[in-house]
């Protein structure tokens, strides 16, 4: 399986940060936000790994991740998208590396606490449609929030003002190779973006969406300032810092 990382996208929530640098060039606690999702996908036992990133900063991500070497990787892939068209419109640009294979897709600004490796064997045994990790958090208005039904999701609303569950989808998400297709027949939303969600909606529709539960914590550390301190402040406890 092949992995995919999003980079792109102007971070405009974490201004001024982001007036000089890439969000997930942004420090998260004693190394590069990019780096957690790198070492997700790595430890999940991704070796083909592409990143798509975006805006003006893009060269520093070859200069700071080069081929990889430091996650034990042979090489690195890298695609450049123009403008903030939305995550599926970046995922788009991995249409040719995937190359015909099923894929995980990590959004780079979030990280966790354990692995995923359960979610990525179950999903190898699937082989078709799409699987997505849920987490119950306090504040589901601010995701992608799944409708559950038993053990089927039934929908998935962006942002919702009445969300139905505390299920946020978190940003990693595990497709077969017809989510190109499925991209193409999507229109921007209301904000102008290509939605993942609407991509996800699309395979509940065809009813090939399974969920698993994340283990561990969940962090979305570009969402805010507060997040982004947050995230700082787990990961330190993770590594033992008393404060
Ligand atoms: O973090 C999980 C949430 O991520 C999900 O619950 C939502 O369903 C999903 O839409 C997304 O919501 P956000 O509003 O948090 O997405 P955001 O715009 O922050 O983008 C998340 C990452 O996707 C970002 O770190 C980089 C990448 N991205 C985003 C955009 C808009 C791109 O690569 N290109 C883009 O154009």
């Amino acid at each position: 399986m092949k992995g995919v990382i999003l980079a792109g996208g102007l971070g405009t929530r974490l201004a001024p940060l982001t007036k000089i640098t890439n969000k997930h060039l942004l420090p998260v606690y004693d190394r590069p936000m990019i780096y957690y999702p790198i070492q997700t996908l790595v430890d999940a036992g991704v070796k083909d790994l592409l990143i798509v990133t975006g805006g003006n900063n893009a060269g520093d991500f070859l200069r700071l991740l080069g081929n990889g070497t430091q996650f034990g990787l042979p090489r690195l892939n890298y695609a450049y998208q123009e403008g903030e068209g939305g995550i599926a419109d970046a995922l788009r640009l991995a249409e040719i590396f995937a190359d015909g294979e099923p894929i995980v897709v990590m959004l780079g600004d979030n990280i966790i606490e354990k692995n995923i490796r359960r979610g990525v064997a179950a999903f190898r045994k699937q082989k078709r449609g799409a699987r997505i990790f849920l987490k119950a958090v306090e504040n589901p208005r601010a995701y992608g929030v799944a409708e559950l039904k038993g053990d089927r999701i039934v929908s998935i609303e962006e942002k919702p003002a009445k969300p139905k569950s505390q299920y946020a989808v978190i940003g990693i998400y595990l497709y077969d190779n017809t989510v190109f297709d499925i991209i193409r027949t999507i229109k921007p939303s209301r904000r102008g973006e290509l939605e993942i969600t609407d991509v996800n909606n699309a395979y509940i529709r065809r009813g090939q969406m399974q969920y698993e539960i994340l283990d561990g914590w969940w962090a979305d550390a570009g969402a805010s300032h507060q997040k982004l301190l947050e995230t700082n402040l787990l990961i330190a406890r993770q590594r033992g810092v008393k404060s």
